[in-house]
């Protein structure tokens, strides 16, 4: 039977609803069904999810690369064909979208996507500006419970996160008093690249723009190696939000998935002299966020380029740890990475008789496999995702305002609720972008 028409002869289906909620859809299928699925962005990150898409139905490819399309219609023989998402998303019979396109139409496309009622897999980072993030998450909020949504930090399901966690929780480093992450990546740009010879047919560089502003064409913004294309654009500032969005996407969700971080009240960056049409290579910022039920006020901070935090131990060198992170306590610090954890008792009361380690039994539960985690919860939208819109959305803000506050050469208040900074209304101007004409993000 057609999804569609069970739907109505389950009397699902009510006059002017054209899409159901997929929360209502599932209840009436079995575990077993298949989601029908559009792929946004077909190679290069996607390769990664094809082996689990495949045991799904993706129904609608779209890639703006004709030969990148071409390859992933090879694995999906079945699947429609798009050069425009906004097409794609025009399939009438989409349960969801996974969306691994270039950065600036990751809040574009999963903020559609919710408007149809569909589930959203997308790539990190989810938003390049704080209003992107802030109005993903008001969206989400209203669909919350009915669709599943899922960021891909898939970092996240690694073990080590909640052992990290539950050293901080037992005690092992007393009271958390800051979250340290880091990047060493240096991808220098200068502006970008000058007119040349216009796209090749099989590039369709008007629909890969998306709502950016106009920029020429060049070859160097795809030469990369499948997978890692991103970083041939996401330096440059209409498309991307460089260090902080890309592996600060990864470190700062170890720091908020610890610390149960929301949105901070202070912020402050330094770094090199700001270039309007490029990210900077070497940034520091530093986050103030409140208390919460289980710890005091921390400061979260992050730092990339040639920019690393400082250990008050000289026998060890976190020049060593390319990426990283860092939380330090009262009573000593962790250092750790993905799948690594080292524990430094350190200070005067650094005797570890108020660490209280958890029995086996009591250890936070294992998310299991990052996909696996958002089908599950497209199946029964009650489940909740371990990176949702909510969570990483919040993550998300906190990036770009580090961003916000190093264009303003401010330290900046916070108003959370409002979505607003207080002491500096200029920098209010740098929460938002400007998008080409035809382009408006709404929740
Ligand atoms: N989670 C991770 O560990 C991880 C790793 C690598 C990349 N990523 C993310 O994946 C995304 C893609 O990165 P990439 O290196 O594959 O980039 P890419 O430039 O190779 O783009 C991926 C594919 O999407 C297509 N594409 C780009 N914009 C499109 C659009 N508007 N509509 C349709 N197709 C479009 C490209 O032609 C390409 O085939 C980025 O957002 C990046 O941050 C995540």
């Amino acid at each position: 039977m057609k999804r569609r028409s069970f739907l109505s002869q389950s009397g699902l289906v009510t006059a002017g609803l054209a899409i159901l909620p997929s929360g209502l859809l599932r209840a009436g299928q079995s575990a077993n069904d298949k989601l029908n699925i559009a792929l946004i962005g077909a190679w290069g990150r996607a390769t990664a999810h094809h082996g689990w898409l495949k045991e799904q139905s993706v129904v609608a490819l779209c890639d703006v690369n004709e030969a990148n399309l071409k390859l992933a219609a090879a694995v999906f023989p079945k699947a429609k064909t798009f050069f425009d998402w906004r097409q794609a998303l025009d399939h009438p019979d989409l349960d969801a979208v996974v969306i691994c396109t270039a950065d600036h139409h990751h809040a574009f496309i999963s903020n559609e996507a919710l408007h149809r009622n569909l589930h959203v897999y997308c790539e990190k980072p989810l938003a390049i500006s704080v209003d992107q993030a802030r109005v993903l998450r008001s969206h989400w909020l209203t669909k919350k419970g009915k669709l599943a949504t899922q960021v891909g930090t898939q970092m996240h399901a690694q073990e080590n996160y909640a052992r990290v966690k539950e050293l901080i929780l037992d005690g092992a480093i007393g009271e958390l008093q800051s979250a340290i992450a880091w990047g060493n990546r240096q991808l220098r740009r200068t502006g970008y690249e000058p007119a040349g010879e216009p796209a090749p047919p099989g590039i369709h560089w008007d629909l890969w723009l998306g709502p950016s502003p106009e920029h020429p064409y060049s070859p160097k913004y795809f030469s990369g190696d499948p997978g890692a294309n991103c970083l041939q654009w996401n330096m440059y500032a209409d498309w991307g939000s460089g260090q902080i969005g890309d592996m600060g996407s990864h470190f700062m969700d170890l720091l908020y998935s610890v610390t149960d971080a929301t949105l901070p009240t202070k912020i402050s960056a330094k770094g090199e002299a700001p270039n309007p049409e490029v990210q900077p290579v070497d940034l520091e910022t530093h986050f103030d966020h409140p208390a919460n039920d289980w710890r005091g006020p921390i400061r979260i901070s992050w730092y990339q380029g040639a920019l690393k935090p400082r250990l008050p131990l000289d026998f060890i060198d976190l020049e060593i740890l390319g990426h990283g992170a860092l939380f330090k306590g009262t009573q000593g610090f962790i250092i750790a990475d993905y799948s690594k954890r080292i524990l430094i008792p350190m200070g005067k009361d650094a005797d570890m008789s108020a660490y209280k380690p958890r029995t086996k039994e009591r250890q936070l539960p294992a998310i299991g496999a990052f996909h696996e985690n958002w089908l599950a919860a497209c199946k029964d939208p009650s489940k909740s995702t371990c990176c949702d819109f909510e969570y990483h959305a919040n993550l998300c803000e906190q990036q770009q305002l580090g961003l916000v506050a190093y264009r303003a050469g401010k330290d900046l208040k916070y108003d959370g609720k409002a979505g607003t900074v207080t002491n500096a209304p200029e920098a209010n101007e740098l929460l938002k972008r400007k998008y080409r004409d035809g382009w408006e993000l709404k929740a």
